[in-house]
């Protein structure tokens, strides 16, 4: 065998909402470890950053891609770099994302500047195609190596039904490499794009949350919507939603899985229009 770490782990420790009971947590660090990893029911750990993980954990072993699957080769490949457009070598899905796109900006690298401030890791980003108002990560993709039990494979984003919010990959299709598209800017430049990006973030809560818990229904503020139906502030236990911004919930301290699960349905239940749920609930 070829040896992932393992051990039992709270989940709280992995996700950004700070929230989740224990797991067996599978370190893995080579592409043959992650194949090996697939052979049982898994689930696939990113940044934690989209993730309410129930307070009795997940049954099911959770992988968690590191060493090898935690390096971004950013070499121009010369077959496939031309003198506007940039194909790196392969960054693994294990890479956090905001460190990837500060070090694209000292290379003047353009594409993926949009999604600065998203604390995912390229895996979890890809699968969701994660994005902000100024661009996402299908922006800036090439080739996507996509690992399930028995296969590896190689798809293209021309594969892929991909759209807000959605790569179009199922549940459990692990992003284990990615080569990225860009273009050649200048440092200066994307430093301004990623600067006016961030001014979105302004009224975003800075506590423990993982991010936005409904997708905008066609094209309207969840947030507003939330804030309309007077929610801002409203607790449960250790939760609350966000008083700076309602489609955030943030951890008061204490948190329960169940606190979290009663706001979602409370605001279901105030707000007329139907949003699809944006966070993963976990089991
Ligand atoms: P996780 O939360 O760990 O997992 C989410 C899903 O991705 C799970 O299904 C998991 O199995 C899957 N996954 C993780 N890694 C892989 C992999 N390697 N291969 C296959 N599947 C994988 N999102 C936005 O889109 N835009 C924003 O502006 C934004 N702002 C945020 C701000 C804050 C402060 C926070 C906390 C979150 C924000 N988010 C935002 C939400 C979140 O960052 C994104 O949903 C992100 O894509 C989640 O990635 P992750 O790596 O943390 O995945
Ligand atoms: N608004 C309110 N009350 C609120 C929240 C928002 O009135 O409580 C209003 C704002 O005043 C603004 C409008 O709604 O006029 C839009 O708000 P905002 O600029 O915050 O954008 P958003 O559509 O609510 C989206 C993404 C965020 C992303 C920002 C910035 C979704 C679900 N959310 O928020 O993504 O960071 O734009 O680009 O698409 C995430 O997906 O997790 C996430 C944080």
């Amino acid at each position: 065998r070829t040896g992932a770490r393992v051990e039992r782990l709270p989940l709280a420790r992995f996700t950004t909402l700070g929230v989740g009971g224990e797991a067996e947590v599978w370190f893995v660090s080579t592409l043959e470890q992650l194949r090996e990893a697939v052979e049982a029911p898994y689930r696939v750990l990113g940044g934690g950053s989209n993730l309410v993980v129930s307070d009795g954990g997940v049954p099911e072993r959770v992988l968690r891609l590191t060493g090898q699957l935690a390096e971004a080769d950013l070499t121009p490949d010369p077959e496939l770099s031309t003198s506007d457009t940039v194909v790196t070598g392969w960054v693994g899905g294990g890479v956090p994302l905001p460190g990837l796109i500060r070090k694209l900006q000292k290379l003047g690298l353009s594409n993926l500047e949009g999604t600065v401030g998203i604390p995912a890791q390229v895996g979890g980003a890809v699968w969701m195609n994660a994005g902000t108002r100024y661009g996402e990560m299908f922006d800036g993709l090439h080739t996507l190596e996509i690992v399930t039990p028995g296969s590896v494979r190689h798809l293209t984003p021309d594969d892929l039904n991909w759209g807000y919010r959605q790569s179009d990959l199922p549940r459990g299709h692990v992003v284990s490499r990615v080569r990225l598209k860009l273009r050649h800017s200048t440092s200066e430049a994307v430093l301004a794009k990623m600067d006016f990006a961030d001014l979105a973030r302004k009224g975003q809560p800075k506590m423990k949350t993982p991010g936005c818990a409904f997708k905008n229904p066609g094209g309207v503020s969840a947030g507003k919507l939330i804030d309309e139906a007077g929610l801002k502030g409203a607790r449960v236990g250790g939760a609350m939603i966000a008083p700076e911004h309602a489609n955030f919930i943030v951890n008061l301290g204490g948190a329960s899985s169940a606190d979290v699960h009663a706001l979602l349905g409370l605001i279901r239940e105030r707000v007329g229009v139907p949003m699809e749920l944006e966070y993963e609930l976990w089991p």
